[in-house]
């Protein structure tokens, strides 16, 4: 149950960075920002079903995350908790990221969330790094708290869930695979890894993927197996590092998550080789993956909600020890639905770029819930910068499809505000430009070929007389009201707020 206002900590307070995803869980709850469900039947769907049914019914910014302690999955009801939907509003990342002074405005925790983010990129617009510390007693770790050793490990009693019904099974889907490498080192990514046995799991990183490239150079070198650890719930900002391209290839994701939290990342090693895991995660899970062999995997419900193809040869390890917390949290990607990673560090390390090269750049924004679709904001002086801008943008290799670049004038947190500068100030036949196929990484399923897609620009930017443009473009009429009158909307806040409060405004 959602505390009263009055039980919320004081607006202004805010804990992150946290070093486990129960103190960060424990910040939002407090908050208020928590749903607890005793019991829900996910061979019914039933968690699913509620997933979608909360989207739809609070969209994307208001919907909590939500924590169901008791789950019905392959057959049994199994002890959770099992969390959905956690990093869902940009009041939700602030807390991530540790602003300090936390407000419900989704608009003002964006831009608190980016200046926060700026500060943790050095002057090439990389991010700072703090490489790991040991933990300091590893035996007294909180992922060591229970081991379970060769026939002790049946992977499957934990409440790991089938997201779909046309799924191939159980999936633990939100953790961090690490694995090492003497020529490239240390590598972190988010892979999910369907339930395949009581001691078998796959691991599905893509072609490419950097976990996918050092596993086929071991291949190459005539490696047998390869060592690795998926830590199941770790902090948010390890979480983050893990599962976006924020580290280059050979670079440690660890040292980027230190360097956004500002201090360290606690490790300790693993039971069974040298790879260091986070300390405060909820499960290790570890295993040999052997190089020569595959196994199927999926179908699975992919990212942008569509089904996405069995792989009839994936990489899969083999357990051979699982240490956890009592009673570890399990954390659920609702894939295509919910929010399951912080998009502040993705967004602030990519404004930060575009505004090198578009200097007159002040606001880029993908609404969360939505994917390749993105708002590029400029103070547009000269003729051609509007579609500049929206070539510099739409160059990014791993997304954005559809590229709408407006004035400085518009809302870009408001679709509808730009939908209506599309409609008032936009032109198709000059201001508009289809670039044929290019690359493109993100698996939307529209795509004929894997890696390439068709993109557009729309310059909904007002066109100047030289771009083809009216001669002076009609005023806009809210703009000359508030001109005449400056201080009317805030007299209006004050004199009818209690009207707009009352309807939910
Ligand atoms: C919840 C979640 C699940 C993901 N699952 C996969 C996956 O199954 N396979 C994959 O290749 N990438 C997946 N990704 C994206 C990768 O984690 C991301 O591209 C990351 O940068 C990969 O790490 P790497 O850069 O070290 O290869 C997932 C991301 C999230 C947030």
């Amino acid at each position: 149950m959602s505390p009263a206002a009055s039980q919320l900590p004081a607006a202004g307070s805010a804990g992150g960075p946290y070093d486990s995803v129960r103190d960060f869980l424990n910040d939002l709850e407090a908050r208020g920002r928590v749903e607890r469900i005793p019991e829900m039947d996910q061979d019914a769907f039933e968690m699913t079903a509620f997933a979608y049914r909360l989207l739809d019914r609070l969209g994307y910014e208001k919907a909590p995350a939500f924590v169901v302690e008791r789950v019905k999955t392959g057959g049994q009801w199994r002890e959770g908790p099992v969390l959905g939907n956690q990093f869902g509003s940009w009041v939700d990342e602030a807390l991530v990221f540790g602003v300090q002074n936390i407000s419900e405005d989704q608009e003002e925790m964006y831009w608190a969330v980016m200046n926060e983010l700026f500060g943790r990129l050095d002057s090439g617009g990389r991010w700072q790094h703090i490489p790991p510390v040991e933990f300091s007693n590893a035996a007294d770790a909180p992922c060591k708290q229970v081991r379970l050793k060769g026939d002790e490990i049946d992977i499957e009693q934990f409440a790991w869930l089938q997201n779909n019904p046309a799924d191939a099974g159980r999936y633990i889907n939100m953790g961090a695979v690490f694995v090492d490498d003497p020529e490239f080192g240390s590598n972190v990514g988010t892979y999910r890894c369907q339930v395949q046995g009581p001691r078998q799991i796959g691991v599905n990183m893509g072609p490419g993927q950097h976990a996918w490239r050092i596993l086929n150079s071991m291949r190459k070198r005539g490696d047998k197996v390869a060592r690795c650890a998926v830590a199941v719930g770790v902090d948010p900002i390890t979480f983050v590092t893990s599962s976006t391209k924020m580290a280059d290839f050979g670079v440690n994701e660890l040292d980027v998550a230190g360097g956004l939290r500002g201090k360290p990342v606690e490790v300790v090693r693993c039971e069974t080789c040298d790879i260091r895991v986070p300390a405060h995660a909820e499960m290790i899970i570890e295993g040999e993956i052997p190089l020569h062999e595959t196994a199927p995997e999926g179908p699975y419900g992919e990212l942008f909600g569509f089904l996405g193809p069995q792989v009839p040869e994936n990489f899969f390890m083999n357990l051979k020890v699982v240490t956890h917390r009592e009673k570890p949290w399990i954390q659920n990607s609702f894939t295509g639905i919910t929010l399951d990673m912080p998009k502040g560090p993705q967004t602030a390390a990519e404004f930060n770029r575009y505004k090198q090269l578009i200097p007159n750049l002040t606001g880029f924004y993908t609404h969360k819930g939505t994917i390749g679709i993105v708002f590029v904001r400029i103070n547009k002086r000269f003729p051609g910068e509007g579609m500049a801008a929206g070539q510099q943008v739409s160059a990014n290799p791993g997304q954005n499809k559809v590229v709408i670049v407006v004035d400085d004038d518009v809302n870009i947190f408001n679709p509808v505000k730009v939908l209506h500068a599309i409609g008032a100030r936009w032109q198709p036949g000059d201001a508009t430009l289809i670039v044929p196929q290019t690359q493109m990484l993100v698996p939307d399923p529209s795509k004929p070929q894997t890696f390439l897609s068709s993109k557009i620009v729309i310059d909904a930017t007002r066109q100047l007389p030289a771009e083809g443009g009216p001669k002076t473009f009609a005023p806009v009429s809210r703009q000359l009201l508030a001109e005449s009158f400056p201080e009317l909307f805030g007299q209006t806040d004050a004199k009818w707020g209690d009207i707009f409060a009352k309807w939910g405004g």
